[in-house]
């Protein structure tokens, strides 16, 4: 065996183990990387909830949000329906009004109070908490008007003060 057979048997070993090494490495990203979703589940922050005029004035539930809208006219205002206590879904008791004399007026329906089916908490109009365990009021999130294309936006994660509505001009 001369040098350049032994050169060349050592050279094509340390090529071998380095693919070798270079496989596994790969493989190992490979199954790193399988066990991070390529999606996530969480609900988004931030939703669009459609254009101002769908709502009728009153109250509306959008159920996959657990959320109340309220209008009331050209007033606006996100009022969470989850329970503070343990995270149930309150309901709202409501009357039916009409707008005024004209009997072709639409009827909406105005919240009275909410109230929780699970353990009794019951809260003001506004959200605030009245009797039972719950410790505070219900969350308020933030409303704007979409950029784009005039749609209600609710922030989910940006809970805001009893004070604020949207207000349209
Ligand atoms: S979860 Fe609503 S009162 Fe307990």
């Amino acid at each position: 065996m001369d040098g350049d057979s032994q050169t060349r048997r050592s050279f094509l070993s340390r090529l071998a183990a380095a693919a070798g090494l270079a496989g596994l490495a790969a493989q190992g990203g490979i199954l790193v990387r399988s066990c991070v979703p390529n999606v996530t589940y969480d609900s988004p922050s931030t939703v669009k909830i459609g254009l101002p005029e769908s709502f009728a004035d009153g109250l509306t539930f959008l159920p996959a949000q657990r959320l109340f809208i309220v209008r009331d006219s050209k007033v606006f205002r996100a009022v969470s329906a989850v329970c503070t206590h343990l995270g149930c879904t309150v309901h709202a008791d409501v009357q039916q009004l009409t707008d005024g004399p004209d009997p072709g007026a639409r009827p909406h329906l105005q919240v009275q109070q909410f109230s929780c089916p699970c353990h009794g908490s019951r809260y003001r109009a506004d959200g605030t908490n009245i009797s039972g365990p719950a410790p505070r009021p219900l969350a308020r999130y933030r409303l704007a008007l979409a950029p784009d294309d005039g749609q209600l936006v609710v922030n989910l994660t940006d809970e805001v003060g009893a004070s604020f509505v949207l207000t349209l001009s």
